[in-house]
């Protein structure tokens, strides 16, 4: 017996649904094991919209699984940013090395061995590039249940993602379980959308949905209250100085291989509310005299734990900089090297968009400037 015996038509009232409507995506049009899993991997945080142009990008400077396997990581994370989430691309590469020469598994089990496949992208894979009959369980899918099935628990709690995943593995239709899949999830994106009225007129599920015959689809699923983020204030330093040669370059700063932003580069930053004298002489200890401090504005930016709040300066010197001790996790980048090089994580965006223009042109007089 079915756990949801009124689903048991969900697949029949989809697929014609879906082939009316699919939307033309690269990766869906000749599905490659290896595009499904890039394509994949980027969507887990990332909307559709903005995927569209990173993939193109990606599968033209890595073609294959032995290009992704044998790229420099600073190649790598320079194609991965903008994106966020870089432990993703770092996962990509590991398991691109491990596959190299046999391929993507195709077996559901070998894949969620795999580092960064967890089950909603080996359930992806396996349906999609490889035919296999199971289900692929994101928080589409996880809303589009709650709702058919009237749903009030909080089905971010595994006990519940575990029992739908079961409800749902029992609807997957063998012959197409790909196309299946990526309705349903199709369905979430367009029609019953997240945190808001559902256009359940134009949905194929309407007669079956438990949720809307009660009135209550808008509401579900429900959540429990989310964790508060700790906030933590920081000073992000752009600090600026002419090589010997005249190039004017910024310092960037190689954070350590564990934790938050794991071995990317960023913009130098010290916890707290520095001054803008302290930040003077924080450029000094850089062997750095400033010029000139220019107050940049505030941001901040949300990790999934924790926020930040950002006060930023940037500090010109005016002669090359002289450290003590060259640092080898510093280094001395350029307006083309920003550009073609050096990949900046999204939370430094307020003070590194317009980094590459201030190191050719200066520092625009419209920021409040403080000359010290
Ligand atoms: N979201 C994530 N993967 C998807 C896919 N393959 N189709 C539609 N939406 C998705």
């Amino acid at each position: 017996m079915p756990a949801c015996p009124w689903l048991a038509p969900l697949s029949s009232l989809l697929l014609p649904w879906y082939d009316r409507q699919v939307r033309a995506l690269p990766w869906r049009d000749t599905p490659t094991p290896y595009g499904v899993w890039v394509s994949e991997i980027m969507l887990q945080q990332t909307r559709i919209e903005a995927v569209l142009s990173y993939y193109d990008r990606f599968m033209k400077a890595f073609p294959t699984i032995r290009d992704l396997a044998d790229a420099p990581e600073d190649v790598l994370m320079k194609q991965w940013e903008g994106l966020g989430y870089y432990s993703r691309a770092r996962n990509l590469q590991k398991t691109a090395r491990m596959v190299r020469d046999t391929g993507l598994p195709a077996d559901y089990e070998a894949l969620l061995r795999l580092p960064g496949i967890g089950e909603y992208t080996a359930g992806a894979i396996a349906s999609i590039a490889f035919g296999i009959p199971v289900p692929a369980v994101d928080g589409n899918v996880l809303r589009v249940l709650a709702r058919l099935m009237d749903c009030d628990a909080d089905v971010m709690k595994p006990p519940v993602r575990r029992m739908m995943t079961q409800v749902i593995a029992e609807l997957v239709p063998p012959q197409r379980p790909g196309d299946f899949n990526q309705a349903v999830m199709e369905l979430g994106e367009t029609i019953c959308l997240p945190n808001t009225d559902p256009d359940c007129k134009a949905c194929p599920l309407a007669g079956i949905c438990r949720g809307a015959a009660a009135g209550r689809a808008r509401e579900l699923p429900v959540r429990s209250a989310a964790k508060e983020k700790r906030k933590e204030t920081r000073t992000v330093l752009v600090l600026l100085a002419a090589d010997r040669r005249g190039t004017r370059r910024v310092l960037l700063h190689r954070r350590p291989s564990k934790g938050l932003l794991a071995g990317l580069w960023e913009l130098p930053n010290v916890e707290g509310e520095l001054t803008a004298r302290q930040a003077m002489d924080w450029a000094r200890e850089k062997g750095c005299p400033s010029v000139k401090v220019t107050v940049l504005t505030d941001a901040k930016h949300l990790f999934s734990h924790v926020e930040w709040r950002m006060r930023g300066y940037c500090v010109e010197s005016a002669s090359p900089p002289e450290e003590k001790e060259p640092n080898p996790d510093n280094v001395w980048a350029s307006a083309e090297e920003l550009r073609e090089k050096y990949a900046l994580p999204g939370a430094f965006r307020a003070y590194s968009r317009m980094l590459p223009q201030w190191l050719e042109e200066g520092i625009p007089l419209s920021l409040f400037t403080e000359s010290v």
